[in-house]
């Protein structure tokens, strides 16, 4: 039974920084961000949004998009590393929002990058446990990236979400059945409570990455069906590889290990293996992070913003493909997965809309809304999202749809 993503839609924060003006305040050379991490822009929340307004907003969309009646999903899941409070989840705020129906199952899932994809995985077992009966599940992953002003995970915060509907119908994605995982406990990332900005070891964290993806690729390559030959690479029956991105530097230097483990024993280990691994990495790598290195990290959904900004642009150049992703949490779990696109396929997923629409503030205005943090409040100017924080009262958090006219 073929079961995966029926449709994905994106939603990120309206205000953005150029990351050329932050090296300047940062006494930093441009060519550090641009080059050396690969990052652009990143999105800047306003204090009227939060994880769940910023869900809200791509659940909305993704549900418009697919014309599916917000009383069908039975399983409402919101991953993130970006929880409102200790006890009540993001999803059940997420759930009155949309509109979504008593018949649901509805839960928040953390951990740290990864849990996106635990959410995928989970929605496609429930569809695919359901037999023949019309199951539906809407995933959003949503974070909000934050490191303390000044440090050197500053250049690679962003915020943004990414809803999916997952059912038997998979008209973006068909999910392959078999994922090679990962998990070990490491302290690369992390973020105590009563923290606001996460804490890392920012050199160490791309060692961590780097092991869980040998990890996972290695156990992904014993599951392949049909087998891999003696010497077979993988890789040879990808189209595109699309990795958890917290900076595109990341995807490059997960790209060149990944290939060194698929290519080894080849021919392609020997002296063409650089020439190689460039070549690779500028078709199948390079034109699936244009949007990460406008938007940022956002964490659990930074696969599925380069998914969606992919599919939008390539998808029916892509049709009858398979993509290989690559999903990566702190702390650690990781997997991979591989993924057939649909003939037919059409993804509307609006990143082209959101990226034009933005405004651009100055490193002046994004410290000011760094220190606001979410504090509630009114829409700024040109906001794009449909739903507002207005703000906490009695310990309860407030939220708003906005009306019509100023909703995208
Ligand atoms: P840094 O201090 O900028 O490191 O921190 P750097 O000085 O090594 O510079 C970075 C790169 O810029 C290097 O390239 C330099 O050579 C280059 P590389 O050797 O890596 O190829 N460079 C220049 N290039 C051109 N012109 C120049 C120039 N100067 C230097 N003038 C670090 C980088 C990633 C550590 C930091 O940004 C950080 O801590 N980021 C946050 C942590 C992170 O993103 N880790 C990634 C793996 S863990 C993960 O992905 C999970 C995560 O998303 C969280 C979750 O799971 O929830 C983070």
């Amino acid at each position: 039974m073929s079961v995966g993503i029926e449709q994905l839609a994106v939603y990120v924060p309206p205000s953005v920084l150029s990351l050329d003006e932050l090296a300047a305040a940062r006494g930093v050379p441009p060519e550090k961000f641009r080059e050396g991490l690969g990052v652009r822009e990143m999105a800047i929340a306003p204090p009227c949004e939060d994880v769940v307004t910023l869900a809200a907003s791509a659940g909305a969309r993704a549900l418009r998009a697919s014309r599916v009646d917000p009383g069908d999903i039975g399983m409402l899941l919101v991953a993130t590393e970006t929880g409102v409070d200790h006890a009540k989840p993001v999803s059940i705020f997420v759930h009155e929002l949309l509109g979504i129906g008593r018949q649901c199952r509805v839960y928040e899932l953390k951990h740290a990058c990864y849990a996106g994809t635990a959410a995928l995985m989970s929605a496609a077992d429930w569809v695919r446990a359901g037999g023949t009966r019309p199951r539906r599940a809407l995933v959003i992953a949503a974070d909000i990236a934050r490191y303390a002003i000044g440090s050197p995970g500053e250049p690679t915060q962003g915020a943004g979400a990414v809803a999916m509907v997952i059912g038997r119908e998979p008209w973006s994605l068909v999910l392959g059945e078999e994922s090679g995982t990962y998990a070990g406990n490491v302290y690369d990332f992390w973020r105590p409570l009563g923290r606001r900005e996460a804490l890392v070891d920012g050199k160490y964290s791309v060692e961590c990455y780097l092991e869980a993806l040998a990890g996972a690729f290695r156990a992904y390559r014993t599951l392949e069906r049909p087998a891999l030959g003696t010497d077979e690479p993988l890789s040879g029956r990808l189209a595109r590889f699309l990795y958890h991105t917290p900076f595109p530097k990341m995807a490059a230097k997960a790209h060149r290990r990944l290939l060194e483990i698929d290519w080894s024993g080849t021919t392609l280990a020997g002296d063409r293996l650089e020439e190689a691994i460039v070549a690779s990495y500028r078709d199948a790598v390079a034109p699936g992070l244009e949007a990460v290195a406008r938007v940022g990290n956002t964490y659990t959904a930074s696969l599925y913003l380069c998914l969606a900004a992919l599919l939008e642009r390539e998808g029916p150049r892509l049709a009858g493909q398979r993509l290989g992703l690559f999903s990566y949490g702190s702390g650690c779990c990781a997997e991979f997965f591989t993924g057939l696109v649909p003939s037919g396929v059409a993804v509307q997923a609006g990143v082209a809309e959101l990226l034009r629409e933005r405004t651009t503030i100055d490193v002046a205005t994004y410290e000011r809304l760094v220190r606001e943090g979410d504090s509630g409040g009114e829409p700024p100017p040109g906001f794009t999202g449909e739903f507002v924080f207005r703000g906490v009262r009695d310990e309860r958090r407030e939220y708003a749809r906005l009306a019509p006219a100023l909703a995208a």
